[in-house]
């Protein structure tokens, strides 16, 4: 099994800090569903998690780990782009989690993109309860990744300041263009 990165743990981290037992949160990108997983274990039996993916093989994968630890039944799993989330999700969420980028083991040419991936953000910042936090895992070593990092940090900038704090984690000792780690918490 590949080692999970620095940059997830991280997010990790962040995200169990503010999820507890019975709360809403969703995964933007379920890709393999090892971030699905880990929320569906966090958020307990009252939990759910709203886990989008544009690509069956990535909902037919995360289903298949859910099941193998019987945790399939807290977790909706939607095949749409995440730029629609707002169509599934009607209740606040205490954390959503993107992993940007391609379907690690899949096609390498199907990758998120600057222009949906804004519109699922801003999406995001809506649905999330005060206290919430977004976090975003963003590459830039592939084609269109950097472009991706920049659309993406130009539009956290501008973020008003009294509604939200945006971090942002660079590891600046590892080669092959390690990812970064955004963080936004939603102050009110
Ligand atoms: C790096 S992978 C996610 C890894 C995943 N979080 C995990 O734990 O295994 C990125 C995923 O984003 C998906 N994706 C690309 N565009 C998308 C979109 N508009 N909406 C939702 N998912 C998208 C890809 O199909 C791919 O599976």
């Amino acid at each position: 099994m590949a080692a999970i990165n620095k940059s997830v743990l991280m997010a990790r981290r962040y995200i169990s800090s503010c999820v507890s037992d019975g709360d809403r949160v969703i995964d933007a990108t379920c890709g393999n569903g090892h971030d699905t997983l880990f929320l569906a274990e966090i958020v307990g039996e009252k939990g759910k998690v709203f886990s989008f993916d544009i690509q069956p093989e990535a909902l037919a994968n995360t289903r298949r780990r859910l099941e193998a630890r019987n945790l399939a039944d807290r977790v909706h799993l939607i095949q749409s782009g995440h730029e629609h989330l707002d169509n599934h999700v009607h209740e606040r969420v205490a954390a959503v989690m993107f992993n940007l980028g391609y379907l690690p083991g899949g096609d390498h040419r199907i990758i998120t993109r600057p222009d949906s991936t804004i519109k699922a953000l801003a999406k995001s910042l809506q649905l999330l309860c005060a206290g919430g936090i977004v976090t975003m895992v963003v590459y830039d070593g592939h084609e269109g990744g950097g472009e991706e990092k920049d659309v993406l940090l130009n539009y956290c900038r501008n973020l008003n300041q009294e509604h939200f704090t945006v971090l942002c984690y660079a590891i600046i000792n590892q080669i092959n263009d390690p990812p970064s780690l955004l963080v936004l918490e939603r102050l009110l």
